[in-house]
């Protein structure tokens, strides 16, 4: 089976269809830039860009929307993580932070559209902010975050290993059970 990922980040094309092709999926990258409307919760941001492409792609088209979500920092940036990356980035993230709690959680919500409706799929994994950035590899957050039970942040990790439990893949896995449930 063939599935249409809407998106203009090739790391979250890697990512995703790294994953789908182990799980015997084909991934074709609809590789389209689109507006993001500011919302207040990562779901509502993801269905917001399905509805804005509805009529633009023919056929099922998933897209995801992912958000880093500090506890200390009442959930900021969560639905505004776009912008924060591009105004203050990482180094702003860790200023921010110094002498504070380093919880976080990053969610990735995929938004599917079939021809039964639209559906969207949430993904969570817990961690905590680097007290320095650290790793190559990657993107975005990936230099200062470090999911729980791990020594390295996701820019230190390979592909593979971030994929192992990663926000994004847990989405994926949600989204896969309810592809082969209806099938
Ligand atoms: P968006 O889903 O592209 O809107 O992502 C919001 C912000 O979070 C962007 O600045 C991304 O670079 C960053 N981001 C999204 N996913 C990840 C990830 O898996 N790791 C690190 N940063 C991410």
């Amino acid at each position: 089976m063939k599935l249409d990922f809407v998106t203009s980040n090739s790391h979250k094309y890697e990512e995703i269809s790294h994953y789908l092709q182990e799980k015997g999926y084909q991934c074709r990258w609809v590789r389209m830039k689109y507006e993001e409307i500011q919302a207040d919760t990562t779901e509502e941001v993801s269905m917001a860009s399905l509805n804005a492409l509805e009529n633009l792609i023919d056929g099922p088209f998933f897209l995801e929307d992912t958000g880093l979500y500090i506890k200390s920092l009442n959930g900021f940036p969560g639905p505004y993580s776009s912008y924060v990356m591009k105004s203050i980035g990482n180094e702003g993230i860790l200023k921010l932070l110094e002498g504070m709690p380093r919880d976080a959680t990053f969610i990735t919500v995929v938004s599917f559209r079939d021809q039964k409706g639209k559906h969207q799929f949430r993904g969570e994994c817990k961690g905590g902010i680097s007290m320095e950035m650290r790793g190559k590899s990657g993107f975005g957050y990936d230099p200062i975050f470090i999911p729980d039970g791990e020594k390295k942040t996701y820019a230190e990790m390979t592909l593979e290993e971030k994929n192992r439990n990663s926000h994004r893949i847990r989405a994926m896995e949600s989204f896969l059970s309810y592809l082969q449930e209806k099938s």
